[in-house]
């Protein structure tokens, strides 16, 4: 069974309609990213699939089952802006996800539930690399490191679905793809589904197992709300279209030189 099932879906705001008839099924362990033209909606429908925002008309299953309208734990998100709290440490804020989980009244753990909640924190920096900063805050942190920040946020919940809206896009290319390949591991090690939007084609075919455009198939300029954006093409991505991009770049940087 797919593990999101997403049958004739709508989304308008108002008279702007977004999203148009998107049908898509997504399976457990695949690695989707999403591109598309800014403003296409590609947010909306992150937005969607962590329970922030409601389909206008459509079916959208998890497992087969309606969609929770709330943001669930099987559903982690990490988006571009960083979500974490300034006023707590790297520890204090990876273990406040499971604070906030565990103990949905006072948001706060005590004895034993609080100490494996830190052992829990404390090794999913080590995951991303962070557990030298722990005790920082994040002011403290350089932009990819608060981005690995958000990623243990994220994870430490055991999300089934880890939701990436253009999260390396403010990184610098060297971190990047550092980043690129921590994402690449834990999703093999977690057996994660990703669901990744991105404003970079090559980010795309390097980490995704398909590739989703999404953009408008019919426009009208005397009524530019009226269409919203499909998804345009589905392509999987193998072994043979990352050895073909590869190839291509290396001989682009071979011409260049
Ligand atoms: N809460 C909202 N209320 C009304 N309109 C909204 C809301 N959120 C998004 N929109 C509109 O929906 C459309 C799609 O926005 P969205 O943020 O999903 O685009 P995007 O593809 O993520 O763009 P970008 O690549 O620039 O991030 C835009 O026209 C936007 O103005
Ligand atoms: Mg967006």
């Amino acid at each position: 069974m797919s593990l999101v099932t997403i049958k004739k879906l709508w989304k308008s705001y108002g008279d702007n309609v977004v999203l148009e008839n998107i049908n898509l099924e997504i399976k457990e362990g695949e690695f989707c990213t999403l591109v598309g033209p800014s403003g296409c909606g590609k947010t909306t429908f992150l937005k969607m699939l962590l329970g922030q925002e409601s389909p206008s008309r459509g079916t959208f299953l998890l497992e087969g089952k309606a969609f929770p309208s709330e943001p669930g734990v099987e559903r982690g998100i990490v988006f571009q802006r960083y979500s974490v709290f300034p006023h707590l440490s790297v520890l204090e804020n990876v273990m406040l996800g499971i604070e906030l989980e565990e103990s949905k009244f006072f948001g706060r753990l005590f004895g034993k539930q609080r100490t494996r909640a830190k052992e829990r924190a404390m090794d999913m920096l080590e995951a991303v690399g962070m557990a030298d900063a722990a005790e920082k805050y994040p002011s403290a942190l350089s932009g990819g490191m608060q981005q690995r920040l958000s990623i243990a946020q994220s994870l430490v919940k055991n999300p089934k679905i880890l939701l990436l809206d253009e999260p390396f896009g403010a990184l610098d290319p060297g971190i990047r793809a550092d980043m690129h390949e921590l994402i690449l591991s834990l999703w093999r090690k977690n057996n994660l589904t990703i669901v990744m939007v991105t404003h970079d084609l090559h980010e795309s075919f390097y980490l995704g197992t398909r590739l989703l455009v999404f953009d408008k198939v019919h426009t009208d300029a005397r009524f530019p709300n009226a269409y919203g954006a499909q998804i345009t093409y589905d392509i999987p991505v193998g072994k043979t279209q990352k050895a073909l991009l590869e190839e291509i770049e290396q001989s682009i940087h071979e011409e260049i030189q």
